[in-house]
């Protein structure tokens, strides 16, 4: 398989979704499904929800249709809703009853393509991956057998390798798609293409000319009703193994020979296996953590996470963490990335920014102003584009520098709306690309890194540093960037 570069054209397929009635199916897959389904992407396929829920086959189409009513379909003929709806079917069953399976073998058998979506809490991945291999589902004598799996994938390394090895028991690695849905974004793909489809950034793109690297995920909402869930996770869990490891491993890599799986997937995890380990006695200068505490959020006051529901009242589980990493390579010795994301910030916003070094010899440093550093901005959310921050003469008749802007932006540039993650990434599962899945060397690579900071963590007694609701974060997390020159970006 090529990877990357391939037209999509799946062949006939059914999928079937664990956990149908649930929240992921309802505002994510049903609505990617049906995206494909318009497209042309999908014609001859079969969905079949599977669940504890005792819903037949026409309440759940009947439900399926409710998933439909968003804006984004309001102007699709009912038509076409009805030809989609009619494809779907359902098996009401718990996850560990055998019978389910079997009667879900009898819908799926006939057909040549076989893909499996796990859309379940991750205690119910067992059960499944087991039962699948017990009526011969995971088997690709005639056709193929693919299957799909959420996050969070395992809570450490130890449970992420455990997760690898029941799933290998079934299924070899070459039928396991490891989503993270960041890599289905069009801003995230468009790294490798603005890095190795430029000539002009990849000859910079190293530690001569790079100063720093900032990456990061805020967002302005709090944990919500989902406080049982996050207690459990984590920021570091929840965001930076997954997404911004995988912002990180774009970024960072270096050039694949060829834009297959394989080849993309193992520069990727070469990155990760250079990571300098941030054990117990690095902690407190490379990492900091902190929890929003009350605060004024849009203009709306908002609770902190500890008077959140789920939330135990002395939880030391972290809403916000600010990391400094490096990667001992040749490429990149000396240039540290800095990582913030969490809750309750005072803006959502994903970007990533490139500051790149001053000119060996500041000519203009005499000046009331030299404009400062260069800086490539990546904007990944809400925003999808780039800005160049370049430094331009005031007009006039002194000498003055100042940062001007240089932008582009997707929308302006393209005039489309972007497919959805989801649906880039099901339709890669289905033509069998897993380029932008995770492969099992590269989930384990970013575990092994993330538990010895988890594990650091465990050991320091100091309280969590608190933040105010809607602020940037805790103010221990200024002082991480060691430098004077090297500042976050203003949130
Ligand atoms: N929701 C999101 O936005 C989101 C985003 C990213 C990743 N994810 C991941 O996607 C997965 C699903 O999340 P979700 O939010 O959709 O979860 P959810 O709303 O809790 O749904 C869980 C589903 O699993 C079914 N289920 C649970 N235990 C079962 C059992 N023993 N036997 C049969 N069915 C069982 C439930 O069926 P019944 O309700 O019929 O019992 C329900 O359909 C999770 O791994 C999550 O981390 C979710």
């Amino acid at each position: 398989m090529d990877g990357l570069q391939f037209a999509k054209e799946p062949a006939p397929f059914v999928i079937t979704i664990f956990g149908a009635t649930g929240d992921l199916t309802r505002k994510k897959l049903i609505p990617a499904l049906f995206s494909l389904f318009l497209k042309g992407n999908a014609s001859q396929f079969k969905v079949i929800g599977f669940a504890r829920r005792p819903w037949t086959k026409e309440s759940f189409q009947k439900e399926a249709l409710s998933m439909l009513s968003g804006s984004h379909f309001s102007h699709i003929p009912e038509g076409q809703k009805k030809a989609f709806l009619e494809k779907l079917d359902y098996v009401s069953s718990t996850f560990d009853d055998a019978a389910g399976y079997a009667r879900l073998a009898e819908l799926v058998k006939p057909w040549e393509g076989k893909l499996f979506y796990l859309s379940t809490p991750p205690d119910e991945y067992e059960p499944i991956i087991r039962n699948l291999g017990g009526v011969g589902l995971n088997k690709v004598d005639s056709g193929w057998s693919r299957v799909i799996v959420e996050k969070p994938f395992g809570r450490d390394l130890a449970t992420a390798k455990e997760l690898n090895e029941i799933l290998s028991s079934q299924f070899e690695e070459h039928q396991i798609y490891r989503i993270d849905h960041y890599l289905g974004k069009e801003t995230v793909q468009n790294i490798l293409v603005l890095r190795f489809g430029n000539g002009i950034f990849e000859p910079l793109w190293n530690s001569r000319y790079i100063d720093n690297i900032q990456i990061t995920v805020a967002e302005s909402i709090g944990v919500g009703t989902r406080g049982n869930y996050y207690e459990k996770s984590g920021t570091l869990r929840d965001m930076v193994q997954n997404h911004i490891f995988q912002l990180m491993t774009l970024l960072l890599m270096e050039p694949p020979n060829d834009l297959s799986p394989d080849t993309v997937r193992t520069e990727k995890v070469k990155v990760l296996k250079s990571l300098r380990p941030i054990t117990y006695k690095d902690i407190k200068n490379y990492t900091v953590r902190g929890q929003y505490a009350a605060g004024v959020v849009d203009g709306k006051p908002v609770q902190g996470y500890l008077q959140e529901e789920g939330v135990a009242k002395d939880s030391k589980t972290e809403t916000f963490v600010a990391l400094q990493v490096h990667v001992d390579t040749w490429r990149w010795e000396g240039v540290p990335i800095f990582i913030r994301t969490g809750k309750g910030l005072g803006r959502k916003v994903s970007e990533v920014a490139v500051t790149f070094k001053q000119p060996p010899l500041q000519v203009f440093r005499n000046q009331a102003t030299d404009g400062g550093q260069n800086q490539l901005v990546l904007h990944i959310q809400p925003e999808e584009g780039f800005t160049f921050h370049i430094n331009a003469k005031i007009p006039g008749y002194t000498t003055q520098v100042r940062p001007v802007n240089m932008d582009f932006a997707y929308g302006d540039a393209f005039g489309e709306s972007t497919p959805e993650a989801y649906e880039r990434l099901i339709l890669d599962a289905l033509v069998g690309d897993s380029t932008l899945y995770t492969r099992r060397d590269e989930i384990e690579a970013s575990w092994s890194f993330i538990t010895r900071i988890l594990q650091g963590w465990a050991l320091d007694t100091d309280p969590l540093p608190q933040y105010r609701a809607g602020s940037a974060g805790p103010e221990e997390a200024k002082a991480l960037p060691a430098s004077i020159d090297q500042k976050w970006r203003k949130l």
